[in-house]
């Protein structure tokens, strides 16, 4: 179920982006085009249908294809949002829901505060989220889902570690999970190592 997308030019913008001396515009930018990149792996089994038919300028009809599933693209606020723009540049009919997370920073535990879905019939969701640290916010927002009624949900991460992976697939075992890299462990205030930091602050230029 955990997909790490190998490719030279996500290794190389996401190496770009755990410098230091990276800036947030630089990063958001990085951020963005990765998503776009990844976004092309994670729906490659997706089905296309036939919706009729269309003519080409050169006289031809030809079938009409199109995706068999509606798509919305859910970013777990705030850090999410810097995948769902690249996302939704490769999917521009798709919707966005928006659900709010944040991690308390004693107990690592996630805290919901917002929750808006749009209204589709039988839609694929990805969640997108940059940062899957102890999985909890990633697990939350699929419970959430899940109780909402939604039922075919994949995870879109750009950096996690095992103990994520572990917490969403002991709570979600049928989540497929799209990672750029899988690092080494957390730090002892949950923090992702190598990582790159706070995900949410160097995108929004918070630090
Ligand atoms: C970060 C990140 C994830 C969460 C990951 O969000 O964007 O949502 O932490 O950690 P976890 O896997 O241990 O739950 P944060 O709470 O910092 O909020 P922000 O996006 O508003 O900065
Ligand atoms: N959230 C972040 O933004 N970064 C981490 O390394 C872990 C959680």
């Amino acid at each position: 179920m955990l997909h790490i997308i190998d490719h030279p030019l996500i290794k190389t913008k996401l190496n770009m982006m755990r410098d230091e001396n990276t800036d947030h515009k630089q990063f958001k930018q990085l951020l963005d085009e990765i998503a776009s990149l990844m976004t092309y792996e994670v729906f490659k089994d997706l089905k296309v249908v036939n919706k009729g038919t269309i003519k080409t300028p050169t006289n031809c009809e030809i079938d009409k294809l199109r995706l068999e599933k509606d798509i919305i693209i859910v970013p777990i606020l705030r850090a999410g949002i810097g995948m769902s723009n690249g996302v939704a540049n490769m999917l521009p009919a798709a919707r966005i829901g928006h659900i709010g997370l944040y991690r308390d920073e004693k107990t690592l535990k996630p805290v919901e505060y917002f929750c808006k879905m749009p209204t589709v019939d039988n839609p694929l969701v990805l969640i997108c989220d940059p940062m899957l640290a102890t999985g909890g916010s990633a697990s939350e927002a699929i419970s959430i889902l899940k109780e909402k009624g939604y039922k075919d949900i994949r995870l879109l991460c750009l950096v996690g570690v095992k103990e994520g992976v572990d917490k969403v697939l002991s709570t979600h075992p049928e989540t497929e999970i799209y990672l750029a890299s899988l690092d080494e462990k957390l730090n002892d205030k949950g923090y992702i190592l190598p990582g790159l930091g706070d995900a949410g602050d160097r995108i929004f230029g918070t630090l």
